[in-house]
């Protein structure tokens, strides 16, 4: 049982991480400047597990204060969930994704050798596979970017290696994510991005509930079985138990590794746009819409290899998905602001 420090803790992947390391036992301690996060998903998670999760305020980049926590708290590993992750944002402003997640990366690892932590589990994602990889995607495709959101997850899963060739004691787990979505299924926590969704999901969720008249479906042209592009959407609670997973096999003194957390499962927009509908109740208005810039075709996961190294395999369905995500986000239509 480990004490484990959780960068970008308050967000929606680590709140959900924080929830099973508790049930597993760990200590998680969940550090955060709240740039993307309110404090208050602290008492949500006392609230489903019984246990008030130690939260401490700052910036991943200030190394100093960093290594300090690391040594008082004694911390075993770290979750580096900490990162900005708009595409369209990271656009726009490519100085500041840079500058927090590329240089946030540094300071964590540069904090891990003088506090002497070892153990690292990076947040990476389906991106990093770029525009030209063919699905299912395996682990050992080439990498690349369109955007810079996506650069900065690149680069962040290089310097890990790097730094792992020249300090032989220090030990990595990349996940790479697909498409998170949902909820704890206790309504208690969830995602609520701030100003306009970009991702699917939330905007589902926003027009269901009336924050937003309707969805734009980017693009029904596609070669897929509707025409409307396909992902693979993964519950956040599974997403969250594969971090346990990872992080245990880190503990237990294996290699590191690289593995996609994902269903395998293509499903379409139109697909949850329906399934959604189903486990609402509500109807989603949409309109067909040109496609997205820099949007391809079709993403999902192969799985296998998660299976073979963690065992892990997914639990929850797409309809599991968007009943927790429609519990979620009908009792806190404005995420916690109300909490
Ligand atoms: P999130 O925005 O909810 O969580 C990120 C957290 O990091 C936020 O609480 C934010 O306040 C905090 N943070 C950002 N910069 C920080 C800094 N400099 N110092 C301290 N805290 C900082 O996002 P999420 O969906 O929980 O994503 C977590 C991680 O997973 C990110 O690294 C993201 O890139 C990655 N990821 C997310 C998805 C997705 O679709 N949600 C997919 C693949 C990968
Ligand atoms: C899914 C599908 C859209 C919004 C992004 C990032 C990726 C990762 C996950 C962090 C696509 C369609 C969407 C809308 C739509 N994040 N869509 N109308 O693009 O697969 O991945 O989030 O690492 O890096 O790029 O997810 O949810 O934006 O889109 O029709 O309003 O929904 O065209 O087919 P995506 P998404």
């Amino acid at each position: 049982m480990a004490n484990i420090l959780l960068t970008g803790g308050t967000g929606y992947i680590g709140a959900h991480t924080a929830v099973f390391l508790i049930e597993s036992g760990h200590t998680p301690i969940l550090l955060d400047n709240f740039c993307n996060s309110s404090p208050k998903v602290a008492q949500r998670i006392e609230q489903i597990t019984g246990v008030l999760p130690k939260v401490i305020e700052m910036d991943v980049l200030d190394t100093t204060a960093l290594t300090e926590v690391l040594k008082t708290e004694h911390i075993e590993a770290i979750i580096h969930f900490a990162a900005l992750k708009a595409v369209g944002e990271s656009v726009e402003k490519p100085l500041a994704y840079y500058q927090n997640n590329v240089t946030g990366t540094l300071s964590v690892l540069d904090a891990m050798q003088r506090a002497g932590v070892h153990h690292i589990v990076l947040s990476s994602s389906a991106t990093v596979y770029g525009e030209k990889g063919v699905p299912p995607m395996r682990e050992d495709a080439p990498l690349s970017a369109t955007n810079p959101y996506g650069q900065t997850k690149v680069m962040m899963e290089q310097i890990i290696r790097d730094v792992a060739v020249a300090q032989k004691d220090l030990r990595y787990a990349m996940l790479r994510y697909f498409n998170p979505v949902g909820a704890h299924p206790s309504g208690l926590i969830g995602e609520h991005p701030r100003g306009i969704p970009n991702n699917l999901m939330p905007y589902i969720q926003q027009v269901a509930v009336g924050l937003r008249e309707r969805l734009s479906v980017f693009g029904n042209d596609y070669p897929t079985a509707d025409g409307t592009g396909e992902r693979d959407y993964i519950h956040v609670m599974d997403l969250a138990r594969g971090h346990v997973l990872a992080v245990a096999r880190l503990l237990a003194g294996n290699d590191s590794f690289t593995v996609n957390l994902g269903t395998g499962q293509p499903v379409t927009v139109l697909q949850m746009i329906h399934a959604f509908e189903q486990a609402s109740g509500q109807t989603i208005a949409h309109t067909i819409a040109p496609r997205r810039a820099g949007d391809v075709a079709s993403v999902y996961a192969d799985p296998n290899l998660a299976k073979q190294l963690l065992n892990f395999t997914t639990e929850y369905s797409v309809n599991d998905m968007c009943r927790d995500a429609w519990v979620w986000q009908s009792r806190n239509p404005n995420g916690y602001e109300d909490a």
